[in-house]
């Protein structure tokens, strides 16, 4: 973002994995950085506050889960209080709990949907009126590639993945008008602890470490340039799209 004015960024979820290497990573690049996540992963918030401080940003630290509408607009409210504006939302907090779609309970059903869909909404809505007061914005959604493809034992999990990337289609095309895009990520496998929990075993990793063209699986700091490509200038006319990141195991 060389050049440009300093902007404020939210990253759900930001407390480790994927979010906390794009609230480092968008430090780095010049943000100020608010970072929420659950009232459990406060702790681990603040080793991240630590990191961003570190790159000469601020970090504004607020419990939030994402499912629940009043505890968004909370924390929304009291980062827009605190930094004043928030030019780019990253929503990255997610959850994967596999099952058989034969053997999924509707409390898991509705958990997934409540989080990684749901909560993409809800903090959409509640970011988007400062941004379109502004004429400006980035929305970041991190969806995923079993979105596309469907992953057995994921079905409930692809299925919120899936709606991310409709969201990101249709959000596009309702503030596109108010100058700001909306574009979503969709990771292949990277090495988090949701990530390894999926997989499960060595042999797991060898095999899809063996599939991908690039010979491995990914690392949080993977995604961050995808990310700061999508918040940065340089993807001023890209809007409504889903980019897959995943060393070449998914091409479509
Ligand atoms: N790791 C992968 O292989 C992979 C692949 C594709 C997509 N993704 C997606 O990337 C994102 C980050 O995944 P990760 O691998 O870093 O997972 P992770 O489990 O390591 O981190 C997820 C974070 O989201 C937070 N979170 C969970 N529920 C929340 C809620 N209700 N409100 C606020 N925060 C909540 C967790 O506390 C945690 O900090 C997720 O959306 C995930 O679906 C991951």
């Amino acid at each position: 973002m060389a050049g440009e004015s300093m902007k404020v960024a939210l990253v759900t979820g930001a407390s480790r994995g994927i979010g906390r290497a794009i609230a480092a990573g968008l430090a780095e690049a010049g943000c100020d950085v608010a970072i929420v996540d659950l009232p459990s992963q406060s702790a681990l918030l603040a080793e991240v506050a630590q990191d961003i401080e570190a790159a000469g940003r601020r970090a504004y630290l607020q419990p939030m889960d994402v499912s629940d509408p009043e505890s968004v607009q909370r924390a929304v409210d009291a980062v827009l209080r605190e930094a004043g504006r928030i030019d780019i939302l990253v929503n990255n907090a997610g959850i994967l709990v596999p099952s058989p779609l034969q053997d999924l309970t509707v409390d898991s059903w509705d958990r997934h949907f409540d989080v990684n869909a749901r909560g993409v909404l809800l903090a959409c809505q509640a970011v988007l009126p400062q941004m379109r007061a502004r004429k400006s914005g980035r929305i970041i959604n991190i969806a995923s590639i079993a979105g596309r493809q469907g992953v057995a034992t994921q079905g409930h999990y692809a299925a919120t993945k899936a709606t991310v990337i409709t969201l990101t289609r249709v959000l596009a095309q309702e503030v596109g008008m108010d100058g700001i895009t909306v574009n979503a990520i969709c990771p292949g496998i990277i090495l988090t602890e949701m990530g390894k929990n999926n997989l499960g075993s060595e042999e797991a990793i060898r095999h899809w470490e063996n599939v991908a063209a690039l010979k491995r699986l990914g690392n949080p700091e993977d995604i961050v340039g995808p990310v700061r490509f999508f918040t940065s200038d340089e993807s001023a006319f890209v809007t409504g799209q889903s980019l897959n990141v995943c060393g070449g195991i998914y091409f479509h």
